[in-house]
């Protein structure tokens, strides 16, 4: 018998018959190393390929060898754009979000809008039949195709999953779901993965859309959540402060569509209502004489928002001056607080400072840098910012200001909006554009 090569080279991989410090093949120094005979025979001799190639469907690009996912329209718009175009059949979705939150009433109100064009399934293992008919009633979405089911038996409801007689299946919640023989108890991380997996092979067979629940607690942590997103198609996380009424449906991971998408909902009397104009809700209770209150134009998603962050400045009693941030990263406003004590010379290091971004908003681009830096030193100064400007820029450690994405949306929204000018570092001129390349430039540029 023939002796096959026992070496190969980890670069090129080349076989070879000995071993060398260089490879005859490609020419790089220390790549051979030994490989196993079976592995050295299947590689000499290309055993099985063929057979095996034969298996795979090769597919060219063009829409007629791969034809779109059916979609499920929800009829809720914000929730179908977030999606990607609807539900997709056989798309498992999970919402994850803190208890109270809506999720509940964001899941019965799909329900109520879909059951109209079919059968749809609402599981709940968290509370009773009544208490969940109740729910729709109040919500007005008991249309003729909702049924319900008060059960944390995984199995039973993979069972009927898999019969496909629902255009949609929604549980709530993961964590209350249980399978006999998978050991914990509901909630821990093998019952909350096993009941996952059965759901979803079942919906994937069935070509149902599955919309599960999973509880976030509040430091963030998905406790179940986290470790099912790579099980399920999409991830969205439903967002808001629960004491305002605000609230962003916000994709984390989307196979069926972008990432980029955020849906907004106003939680009212009759449930969650779609916000179709979202642009000026952030700043609607503005007061804008007083002084430490400047709008920056964000951008989530494909949208713009106009936000107000809020700073007070105030001599401090204490050794250490109080630093309070809300609503937007700590770091960053450390910061510019340092970039203005050092480059401005602002005395902040004998004031108490906080900063909060108003209306339950978080905010998480740096263009919002030079919206604190203003807010701070119109604090300072006890001076407003003009009513009608709003500023966008990232504010780097020299006080110099970094252009930002999307200049001429958040111009043209804050425009819209009333707002007559925007100071920042372009690019760009324009009409109402006051064009700054520093902190310092843009300080003196508002207040003079
Ligand atoms: P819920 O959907 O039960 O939250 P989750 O399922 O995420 O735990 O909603 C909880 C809150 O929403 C509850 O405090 C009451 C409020 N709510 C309204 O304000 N309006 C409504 O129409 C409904 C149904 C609930
Ligand atoms: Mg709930």
């Amino acid at each position: 018998m023939k002796k096959s090569p026992t070496f190969a080279c980890s670069a090129c991989g080349s076989a070879v018959v000995r071993w060398a410090g260089r490879c005859p093949h490609c020419g790089a120094m220390n790549t051979i190393a030994q490989v196993s005979q079976a592995e050295a025979a299947m590689v000499a001799k290309g055993e099985g390929q063929q057979a095996a190639a034969q298996t795979l469907t090769l597919e060219g690009l063009d829409a007629a060898n791969g034809p779109e996912v059916p979609r499920l329209i929800t009829g809720m718009g914000e929730l179908d754009r977030v999606l990607g175009g609807g539900l997709a059949a056989g798309g498992v979705v999970l919402i994850g979000g803190e208890p109270g939150i809506g999720k509940s009433t964001l899941l019965a109100q799909v329900c109520g809008a879909v059951g109209r064009q079919g059968s749809v399934l609402y599981a709940t293992a968290e509370e009773s039949t009544q208490q969940v008919r109740a729910r729709f009633a109040r919500l007005d979405a008991s249309s003729a195709g909702v049924q319900l089911a008060a059960t944390g038996d995984a199995l039973a409801l993979a069972g009927v999953i898999r019969s496909g007689v629902h255009l949609l299946v929604v549980v709530d919640s993961i964590q209350l779901l249980s399978l006999t023989g998978i050991e914990g108890e509901a909630g821990g991380v093998a019952q909350c993965r096993a009941c996952a997996a059965i759901l979803v092979e079942a919906a994937k067979r069935a070509g149902t859309a599955l919309l599960i629940v999973g509880h976030v607690t509040k430091d963030g942590g998905l406790a179940g959540p986290r470790l099912l997103e790579h099980l399920v198609d999409t991830v969205l996380s439903f967002e808001g402060d629960r004491y305002q009424d605000l609230r962003v449906l916000r994709a984390v991971k989307n196979r069926y569509g972008s990432t980029n998408e955020i849906g907004l909902f106003r939680m009212g009397g009759q449930g969650l209502e779609e916000v179709a104009d979202p642009g000026g809700l952030y700043i609607k209770d503005r007061d804008a004489a007083v002084p430490g209150s400047c709008v920056v134009p964000v951008i989530e998603g494909n949208r713009c928002l106009l936000v107000e962050v809020q700073a007070l400045v105030n001599p401090t009693e204490y050794p250490q001056p109080v630093r309070r941030v809300s609503g937007i990263d700590s770091n960053r406003v450390a910061m510019v607080l340092a970039v203005l004590s050092r480059r401005l010379r602002l005395p902040l290091g004998t004031a108490d400072v906080f900063v909060n971004v108003t209306g339950g908003a978080r905010i998480q681009e740096p263009a919002a840098d030079l919206a604190v830096a203003l807010a701070v030193a119109s604090a300072w100064r006890e001076v407003a910012v003009p009513p009608d400007l709003v500023a966008v820029g990232e504010v780097g450690l020299g006080g110099e200001l970094r252009p930002t994405t999307r200049y001429d949306l958040r111009a043209a929204e804050a425009r819209r909006l009333g707002f007559q000018r925007l100071v920042g570092p372009g690019p760009g001129q324009g009409r109402g554009r006051l064009v700054v390349t520093s902190v310092a430039a843009a300080v003196e540029g508002v207040f003079g």
